[in-house]
Protein backbone atom coordinates (compact mmCIF):
# COMPACT_ATOMS: atom_id res chain seq x y z
CA UNK A 1 0.00 0.00 0.00
CA UNK A 2 1.15 3.52 -0.43
CA UNK A 3 -0.03 6.10 2.12
CA UNK A 4 0.36 9.71 1.76
CA UNK A 5 0.13 11.88 5.17
CA UNK A 6 -0.55 15.08 5.18
CA UNK A 7 1.13 17.86 7.46
CA UNK A 8 4.42 18.90 8.45
CA UNK A 9 4.94 18.78 12.37
CA UNK A 10 5.61 16.13 15.03
CA UNK A 11 2.47 14.66 15.07
CA UNK A 12 2.98 14.30 10.71
CA UNK A 13 6.34 12.57 11.90
CA UNK A 14 5.00 9.98 14.19
CA UNK A 15 1.93 8.81 12.11
CA UNK A 16 4.29 8.35 9.12
CA UNK A 17 6.60 6.34 11.81
CA UNK A 18 4.02 4.07 12.97
CA UNK A 19 2.51 3.75 9.24
CA UNK A 20 5.93 3.27 7.86
CA UNK A 21 6.04 0.06 10.46
CA UNK A 22 3.06 -1.67 9.28
CA UNK A 23 3.37 -4.71 7.39
CA UNK A 24 0.79 -3.94 4.34
CA UNK A 25 3.29 -0.30 3.72
CA UNK A 26 5.74 -0.01 0.61
CA UNK A 27 5.70 3.77 0.43
CA UNK A 28 4.93 6.74 2.68
CA UNK A 29 4.85 10.33 1.55
CA UNK A 30 4.07 13.15 3.66
CA UNK A 31 2.74 16.88 2.21
CA UNK A 32 4.79 18.79 2.68
CA UNK A 33 6.04 17.32 5.40
CA UNK A 34 9.48 18.45 6.93
CA UNK A 35 13.25 17.37 6.56
CA UNK A 36 13.78 15.18 10.07
CA UNK A 37 10.70 12.87 8.44
CA UNK A 38 12.55 11.75 5.76
CA UNK A 39 13.88 9.02 7.52
CA UNK A 40 10.78 7.17 7.19
CA UNK A 41 8.66 8.97 4.35
CA UNK A 42 8.97 10.61 0.95
CA UNK A 43 8.88 14.55 1.04
CA UNK A 44 6.16 15.95 -1.43
CA UNK A 45 6.08 19.73 -2.26
CA UNK A 46 2.50 20.51 -2.02
CA UNK A 47 0.57 22.29 0.86
CA UNK A 48 -1.28 21.10 3.54
CA UNK A 49 -4.11 23.33 2.42
CA UNK A 50 -3.31 22.75 -1.54
CA UNK A 51 -6.73 20.36 -1.92
CA UNK A 52 -6.70 20.12 -6.03
CA UNK A 53 -3.23 19.88 -5.77
CA UNK A 54 -3.14 17.00 -2.92
CA UNK A 55 -5.82 15.05 -4.66
CA UNK A 56 -4.06 15.08 -8.29
CA UNK A 57 -0.90 13.92 -6.53
CA UNK A 58 -3.23 11.06 -4.93
CA UNK A 59 -4.65 10.07 -7.88
CA UNK A 60 -1.49 10.51 -10.20
CA UNK A 61 0.51 7.99 -7.72
CA UNK A 62 -1.83 5.57 -6.78
CA UNK A 63 -2.40 6.55 -3.48
CA UNK A 64 -4.43 3.85 -1.19
CA UNK A 65 -5.00 5.53 1.89
CA UNK A 66 -4.44 9.48 2.80
CA UNK A 67 -4.31 10.59 6.36
CA UNK A 68 -5.21 13.61 7.37
CA UNK A 69 -3.06 15.27 10.56
CA UNK A 70 -3.45 18.99 11.27
CA UNK A 71 -7.49 20.60 10.92
CA UNK A 72 -7.29 23.63 8.44
CA UNK A 73 -7.60 21.11 5.46
CA UNK A 74 -10.70 19.77 7.28
CA UNK A 75 -12.48 22.68 7.13
CA UNK A 76 -11.44 23.29 3.77
CA UNK A 77 -13.68 19.92 3.01
CA UNK A 78 -10.59 18.09 2.11
CA UNK A 79 -12.40 14.85 2.81
CA UNK A 80 -15.35 15.45 1.14
CA UNK A 81 -13.33 16.87 -2.00
CA UNK A 82 -11.46 13.32 -1.88
CA UNK A 83 -14.45 11.04 -1.49
CA UNK A 84 -16.07 12.78 -4.24
CA UNK A 85 -13.30 11.59 -6.42
CA UNK A 86 -13.30 8.14 -5.06
CA UNK A 87 -9.87 8.78 -3.21
CA UNK A 88 -9.96 6.53 0.50
CA UNK A 89 -9.11 9.67 3.09
CA UNK A 90 -8.76 9.21 7.03
CA UNK A 91 -10.82 12.27 8.60
CA UNK A 92 -14.02 14.13 9.13
CA UNK A 93 -16.49 15.90 6.86
CA UNK A 94 -16.26 19.64 6.65
CA UNK A 95 -19.34 19.53 8.32
CA UNK A 96 -18.66 16.92 10.66
CA UNK A 97 -15.20 18.69 11.50
CA UNK A 98 -17.07 21.46 13.02
CA UNK A 99 -17.29 20.07 16.18
CA UNK A 100 -13.52 21.72 16.05
CA UNK A 101 -13.84 23.93 13.80
CA UNK A 102 -17.18 25.85 15.68
CA UNK A 103 -16.63 25.59 19.63
CA UNK A 104 -20.39 27.04 19.33
CA UNK A 105 -21.47 24.16 17.15
CA UNK A 106 -19.50 21.49 19.84
CA UNK A 107 -21.27 23.24 22.86
CA UNK A 108 -24.69 23.00 21.39
CA UNK A 109 -24.13 19.10 20.48
CA UNK A 110 -22.96 18.69 23.57
CA UNK A 111 -26.23 20.22 24.81
CA UNK A 112 -28.83 18.74 22.64
CA UNK A 113 -27.09 15.43 23.47
CA UNK A 114 -26.87 15.57 27.31
CA UNK A 115 -22.73 15.44 26.94
CA UNK A 116 -21.17 16.62 30.38
CA UNK A 117 -19.56 19.99 29.43
CA UNK A 118 -19.53 23.52 31.38
CA UNK A 119 -22.53 25.87 31.07
CA UNK A 120 -22.26 28.23 28.15
CA UNK A 121 -23.56 31.80 26.58
CA UNK A 122 -22.96 32.94 22.94
CA UNK A 123 -22.88 36.19 22.00
CA UNK A 124 -23.07 37.76 18.88
CA UNK A 125 -22.58 41.45 20.12
CA UNK A 126 -19.43 42.33 22.31
CA UNK A 127 -21.40 44.95 24.48
CA UNK A 128 -23.97 42.44 25.09
CA UNK A 129 -21.19 40.00 26.27
CA UNK A 130 -19.72 42.79 28.60
CA UNK A 131 -22.82 42.94 30.12
CA UNK A 132 -23.20 39.20 31.21
CA UNK A 133 -19.54 39.24 32.87
CA UNK A 134 -20.61 42.35 34.82
CA UNK A 135 -23.53 40.38 36.05
CA UNK A 136 -22.09 37.24 36.77
CA UNK A 137 -18.25 38.30 38.04
CA UNK A 138 -16.47 35.73 39.17
CA UNK A 139 -14.00 33.24 36.84
CA UNK A 140 -14.95 32.82 33.47
CA UNK A 141 -13.65 31.22 30.28
CA UNK A 142 -13.93 33.76 27.42
CA UNK A 143 -13.55 32.28 23.57
CA UNK A 144 -14.16 32.33 20.34
CA UNK A 145 -15.92 30.70 18.20
CA UNK A 146 -13.53 29.54 15.21
CA UNK A 147 -9.64 28.42 15.02
CA UNK A 148 -7.36 30.19 16.55
CA UNK A 149 -4.13 28.21 16.52
CA UNK A 150 -4.85 27.07 20.22
CA UNK A 151 -4.90 31.03 21.24
CA UNK A 152 -8.46 31.54 21.33
CA UNK A 153 -9.74 30.57 24.78
CA UNK A 154 -9.18 32.88 27.41
CA UNK A 155 -9.57 31.32 31.48
CA UNK A 156 -10.46 34.44 33.28
CA UNK A 157 -10.06 34.94 36.69
CA UNK A 158 -12.27 37.80 37.52
CA UNK A 159 -14.62 39.86 35.83
CA UNK A 160 -11.68 42.59 34.98
CA UNK A 161 -9.75 39.87 33.20
CA UNK A 162 -12.93 38.84 30.85
CA UNK A 163 -13.50 42.11 30.26
CA UNK A 164 -9.95 42.08 28.79
CA UNK A 165 -10.65 39.40 26.59
CA UNK A 166 -13.82 40.56 25.00
CA UNK A 167 -12.32 43.63 24.18
CA UNK A 168 -9.12 41.61 22.74
CA UNK A 169 -11.74 39.76 20.40
CA UNK A 170 -13.69 42.43 19.57
CA UNK A 171 -10.65 44.59 18.18
CA UNK A 172 -10.76 41.57 15.56
CA UNK A 173 -7.33 40.26 15.80
CA UNK A 174 -9.04 36.88 14.79
CA UNK A 175 -10.70 38.13 11.80
CA UNK A 176 -13.97 36.07 11.45
CA UNK A 177 -13.36 33.03 14.11
CA UNK A 178 -14.09 36.01 16.95
CA UNK A 179 -16.91 37.24 15.32
CA UNK A 180 -18.89 35.13 17.92
CA UNK A 181 -17.98 34.63 21.28
CA UNK A 182 -18.56 31.67 23.15
CA UNK A 183 -18.16 32.50 27.21
CA UNK A 184 -18.32 29.39 29.77
CA UNK A 185 -17.90 28.51 33.03
CA UNK A 186 -14.69 27.56 34.95
CA UNK A 187 -14.27 24.17 35.22
CA UNK A 188 -11.71 23.30 38.31
CA UNK A 189 -9.37 19.95 38.01
CA UNK A 190 -7.12 18.43 35.96
CA UNK A 191 -7.27 17.96 32.16
CA UNK A 192 -6.69 14.89 30.16
CA UNK A 193 -6.63 13.86 26.45
CA UNK A 194 -8.86 11.11 25.40
CA UNK A 195 -8.56 10.05 21.48
CA UNK A 196 -10.84 8.09 19.77
CA UNK A 197 -10.89 6.31 16.38
CA UNK A 198 -14.45 6.50 14.72
CA UNK A 199 -15.91 5.14 11.39
CA UNK A 200 -19.63 7.14 11.69
CA UNK A 201 -21.09 4.34 13.94
CA UNK A 202 -18.52 2.61 15.81
CA UNK A 203 -16.18 4.60 18.24
CA UNK A 204 -13.23 3.46 19.74
CA UNK A 205 -10.99 5.10 22.87
CA UNK A 206 -7.60 4.84 22.57
CA UNK A 207 -5.38 5.25 25.68
CA UNK A 208 -4.98 8.36 27.65
CA UNK A 209 -3.06 11.26 27.55
CA UNK A 210 -1.92 14.37 29.42
CA UNK A 211 -0.73 17.32 27.52
CA UNK A 212 1.18 20.41 29.19
CA UNK A 213 0.08 23.35 27.24
CA UNK A 214 1.79 25.86 29.64
CA UNK A 215 5.42 27.23 28.59
CA UNK A 216 7.08 27.23 31.89
CA UNK A 217 7.17 24.29 34.38
CA UNK A 218 4.36 23.81 37.11
CA UNK A 219 1.52 24.89 33.99
CA UNK A 220 2.75 28.94 34.43
CA UNK A 221 3.41 30.99 31.37
CA UNK A 222 1.54 31.43 27.83
CA UNK A 223 -0.33 28.43 26.27
CA UNK A 224 1.50 26.61 23.59
CA UNK A 225 0.39 24.39 20.78
CA UNK A 226 2.01 21.89 23.68
CA UNK A 227 5.14 21.44 25.88
CA UNK A 228 4.64 17.77 26.05
CA UNK A 229 2.74 14.73 27.23
CA UNK A 230 2.80 11.42 28.79
CA UNK A 231 0.28 8.24 28.45
CA UNK A 232 -1.56 7.01 30.29
CA UNK A 233 -3.04 9.42 32.61
CA UNK A 234 -3.49 8.08 36.25
CA UNK A 235 -6.25 11.12 36.40
CA UNK A 236 -7.98 9.04 34.39
CA UNK A 237 -9.03 5.76 36.08
CA UNK A 238 -10.81 2.79 34.67
CA UNK A 239 -14.20 3.63 35.83
CA UNK A 240 -13.82 7.05 34.18
CA UNK A 241 -12.48 5.45 30.67
CA UNK A 242 -16.13 3.75 30.73
CA UNK A 243 -17.67 6.92 31.85
CA UNK A 244 -16.19 8.89 29.16
CA UNK A 245 -17.07 6.29 26.87
CA UNK A 246 -20.61 5.72 27.89
CA UNK A 247 -21.23 9.58 28.76
CA UNK A 248 -19.31 11.44 26.00
CA UNK A 249 -17.96 9.49 22.57
CA UNK A 250 -21.22 7.37 22.47
CA UNK A 251 -23.73 10.05 22.34
CA UNK A 252 -21.51 12.41 20.30
CA UNK A 253 -21.04 9.64 17.59
CA UNK A 254 -24.84 8.58 17.70
CA UNK A 255 -25.82 12.45 17.83
CA UNK A 256 -23.34 13.39 14.57
CA UNK A 257 -25.02 10.76 13.07
CA UNK A 258 -28.32 11.73 13.59
CA UNK A 259 -27.41 14.61 12.71
CA UNK A 260 -26.93 13.90 9.59
CA UNK A 261 -22.88 14.68 10.27
CA UNK A 262 -21.46 11.00 10.59
CA UNK A 263 -18.44 11.33 12.34
CA UNK A 264 -15.26 9.32 10.87
CA UNK A 265 -11.83 10.11 11.51
CA UNK A 266 -10.17 10.38 14.95
CA UNK A 267 -11.77 12.23 17.53
CA UNK A 268 -10.31 13.96 20.58
CA UNK A 269 -11.72 14.89 23.69
CA UNK A 270 -9.97 17.49 25.66
CA UNK A 271 -11.55 17.12 29.40
CA UNK A 272 -11.42 18.57 32.77
CA UNK A 273 -11.52 15.57 35.37
CA UNK A 274 -13.64 17.63 38.19
CA UNK A 275 -15.41 16.32 41.15
CA UNK A 276 -18.25 15.69 39.29
CA UNK A 277 -16.22 13.46 36.77
CA UNK A 278 -15.00 14.40 33.24
CA UNK A 279 -16.14 17.15 31.34
CA UNK A 280 -15.77 18.09 28.03
CA UNK A 281 -13.15 21.42 27.40
CA UNK A 282 -12.87 20.65 23.54
CA UNK A 283 -12.83 18.36 20.80
CA UNK A 284 -10.51 18.45 18.49
CA UNK A 285 -11.28 16.50 14.87
CA UNK A 286 -7.69 15.12 14.56
CA UNK A 287 -4.55 13.71 16.73
CA UNK A 288 -3.14 15.96 19.30
CA UNK A 289 0.11 17.28 19.57
CA UNK A 290 1.87 16.11 21.21
CA UNK A 291 0.15 13.24 22.38
CA UNK A 292 0.36 11.62 19.19
CA UNK A 293 3.71 11.32 19.72
CA UNK A 294 2.86 9.17 23.33
CA UNK A 295 -0.24 7.47 22.25
CA UNK A 296 0.72 6.16 18.81
CA UNK A 297 3.82 4.54 19.90
CA UNK A 298 2.16 2.32 22.76
CA UNK A 299 -0.42 1.18 20.23
CA UNK A 300 0.77 -2.90 19.32
CA UNK A 301 -1.74 -3.12 16.79
CA UNK A 302 -0.44 -2.02 13.64
CA UNK A 303 -2.28 1.20 12.68
CA UNK A 304 -2.87 0.73 8.79
CA UNK A 305 -5.96 -1.66 10.57
CA UNK A 306 -7.87 0.92 12.21
CA UNK A 307 -7.04 4.01 9.86
CA UNK A 308 -8.61 1.50 6.92
CA UNK A 309 -11.42 0.72 9.10
CA UNK A 310 -12.36 4.02 10.04
CA UNK A 311 -12.52 4.95 6.51
CA UNK A 312 -14.62 1.56 5.37
CA UNK A 313 -16.98 1.43 8.01
CA UNK A 314 -15.66 -1.41 9.88
CA UNK A 315 -14.23 -0.40 12.82
CA UNK A 316 -16.28 -2.63 15.17
CA UNK A 317 -14.05 -5.81 13.57
CA UNK A 318 -10.48 -4.16 14.75
CA UNK A 319 -8.74 -5.49 17.93
CA UNK A 320 -6.60 -3.40 19.72
CA UNK A 321 -3.59 -4.07 21.58
CA UNK A 322 -1.36 -1.81 23.68
CA UNK A 323 2.13 -2.02 24.91
CA UNK A 324 2.10 -1.84 28.96
CA UNK A 325 5.19 0.53 28.55
CA UNK A 326 4.44 3.85 29.82
CA UNK A 327 5.61 6.80 27.29
CA UNK A 328 6.19 10.47 27.94
CA UNK A 329 7.29 13.18 25.12
CA UNK A 330 9.60 16.31 25.89
CA UNK A 331 9.29 19.06 23.51
CA UNK A 332 12.26 21.28 22.69
CA UNK A 333 11.12 24.36 21.21
CA UNK A 334 12.84 27.28 20.36
CA UNK A 335 13.44 30.30 22.91
CA UNK A 336 10.65 32.70 22.67
CA UNK A 337 8.15 30.26 21.46
CA UNK A 338 4.92 30.47 21.74
CA UNK A 339 6.30 34.58 20.72
CA UNK A 340 8.64 35.61 18.57
CA UNK A 341 11.30 33.53 18.15
CA UNK A 342 14.53 32.83 15.22
CA UNK A 343 14.65 30.11 12.71
CA UNK A 344 17.90 28.78 11.37
CA UNK A 345 20.00 27.85 14.45
CA UNK A 346 22.11 24.70 14.12
CA UNK A 347 20.84 21.45 15.91
CA UNK A 348 23.31 19.32 17.50
CA UNK A 349 23.35 15.79 18.97
CA UNK A 350 19.77 14.36 17.11
CA UNK A 351 21.30 10.76 16.28
CA UNK A 352 23.20 10.58 19.44
CA UNK A 353 19.67 11.24 21.60
CA UNK A 354 17.74 8.99 18.67
CA UNK A 355 20.17 6.23 19.23
CA UNK A 356 19.42 5.77 23.09
CA UNK A 357 17.46 2.75 23.97
CA UNK A 358 13.73 3.03 24.09
CA UNK A 359 13.74 6.95 22.70
CA UNK A 360 12.57 8.21 19.30
CA UNK A 361 13.12 11.81 18.10
CA UNK A 362 10.06 13.28 16.32
CA UNK A 363 11.08 16.23 13.94
CA UNK A 364 8.27 19.15 14.53
CA UNK A 365 10.20 21.98 13.10
CA UNK A 366 13.15 21.36 11.10
CA UNK A 367 14.89 21.68 7.95
CA UNK A 368 18.00 20.42 6.34
CA UNK A 369 20.23 23.41 5.15
CA UNK A 370 22.47 24.16 1.94
CA UNK A 371 25.32 22.86 4.40
CA UNK A 372 23.73 19.74 4.93
CA UNK A 373 23.04 20.82 8.79
CA UNK A 374 20.00 20.21 10.69
CA UNK A 375 18.65 23.52 11.39
CA UNK A 376 15.62 24.90 13.45
CA UNK A 377 12.80 25.48 11.49
CA UNK A 378 10.03 26.47 13.70
CA UNK A 379 8.55 27.38 17.56
CA UNK A 380 8.50 23.34 18.41
CA UNK A 381 11.65 22.02 16.88
CA UNK A 382 11.81 18.65 18.39
CA UNK A 383 9.72 15.85 20.43
CA UNK A 384 11.75 13.64 22.49
CA UNK A 385 9.91 10.42 23.31
CA UNK A 386 10.83 7.57 25.58
CA UNK A 387 8.62 4.44 27.00
CA UNK A 388 9.91 1.79 30.04
CA UNK A 389 7.91 -0.34 32.26
CA UNK A 390 7.16 2.55 34.26
CA UNK A 391 6.81 6.13 33.88
CA UNK A 392 9.81 7.48 36.40
CA UNK A 393 12.51 5.34 34.22
CA UNK A 394 10.49 6.88 31.05
CA UNK A 395 10.90 10.12 32.38
CA UNK A 396 14.88 9.61 33.42
CA UNK A 397 15.74 8.51 29.91
CA UNK A 398 13.76 11.41 27.97
CA UNK A 399 15.46 13.93 29.45
CA UNK A 400 19.02 11.91 29.23
CA UNK A 401 18.52 12.13 25.32
CA UNK A 402 17.43 15.91 25.67
CA UNK A 403 20.20 16.51 27.21
CA UNK A 404 22.13 15.70 24.02
CA UNK A 405 20.43 17.43 22.17
CA UNK A 406 21.70 21.60 21.69
CA UNK A 407 20.57 24.48 19.68
CA UNK A 408 20.90 27.95 20.80
CA UNK A 409 18.21 28.98 23.20
CA UNK A 410 16.42 25.64 23.23
CA UNK A 411 13.95 25.89 25.76
CA UNK A 412 12.20 22.68 27.27
CA UNK A 413 10.18 22.30 30.35
CA UNK A 414 11.76 20.31 33.14
CA UNK A 415 8.54 19.10 34.59
CA UNK A 416 6.90 16.55 31.96
CA UNK A 417 4.93 13.92 33.81
CA UNK A 418 5.69 15.00 37.48
CA UNK A 419 1.86 15.11 38.23
CA UNK A 420 1.49 11.98 37.06
CA UNK A 421 3.72 10.96 39.28
CA UNK A 422 2.40 12.12 42.15
CA UNK A 423 -0.73 10.73 41.36
CA UNK A 424 0.88 7.66 41.00
CA UNK A 425 2.57 7.72 44.82
CA UNK A 426 -1.25 8.48 46.16
CA UNK A 427 -2.50 5.17 44.25
P1 LIG B 1 -9.50 25.30 24.22
O1 LIG B 1 -8.92 26.18 23.16
O2 LIG B 1 -10.98 25.28 24.29
O3 LIG B 1 -8.88 23.94 24.18
O4 LIG B 1 -8.94 25.85 25.59
C1 LIG B 1 -7.56 25.99 25.82
C2 LIG B 1 -7.25 25.76 27.27
O5 LIG B 1 -8.00 26.68 28.07
C3 LIG B 1 -7.65 24.39 27.79
O6 LIG B 1 -6.70 23.41 27.55
C4 LIG B 1 -7.84 24.67 29.25
O7 LIG B 1 -6.59 24.68 29.92
C5 LIG B 1 -8.40 26.05 29.27
N1 LIG B 1 -9.88 25.99 29.33
C6 LIG B 1 -10.71 26.02 28.27
N2 LIG B 1 -12.02 25.94 28.68
C7 LIG B 1 -11.98 25.86 30.03
C8 LIG B 1 -12.98 25.77 31.04
N3 LIG B 1 -14.28 25.79 30.76
N4 LIG B 1 -12.56 25.72 32.33
C9 LIG B 1 -11.25 25.76 32.65
N5 LIG B 1 -10.27 25.85 31.75
C10 LIG B 1 -10.61 25.90 30.44
N1 LIG C 1 -2.15 19.15 22.20
C1 LIG C 1 -3.26 19.93 21.91
C2 LIG C 1 -3.71 19.88 20.52
O1 LIG C 1 -3.23 19.13 19.71
O2 LIG C 1 -4.62 20.64 20.20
Amino acid sequence: MKVLVIGSGGREHTLAWKIKKSRWVSNVFVAPGNDGMRDVAKLVDISATDIDGLAEFARENGIDLTVVGPEAPLEMGIVDHFERNGLRVFGPSRKAAMLETSKIYAKEIMKKYHVPTAPFRVFDDPDEARRYVKEVGGPQVVKVDGLAAGKGAFPCEDEMEALEAIDIISSGVFGKAGDRILIEDYLKGEEASILAFCDGKTVVPLESAQDHKRAFDNDKGPNTGGMGAYSPAPVVNEDMVSSVYDEIFLPMIDGMRKEGRPYKGLLYAGLMITEKGPQVIEFNCRFGDPEAQVVIPRMATDIIKPLIACCDGTLDKVKFRWSKSKAVCVVLASGGYPGKYVKGLKISGIEKAGALENVVVFHSGTRVDEDENVVTNGGRVLGVTAMDVDLQTAIKTAYGAVGKIRFQDRHYRKDIGKKALLHLEDL
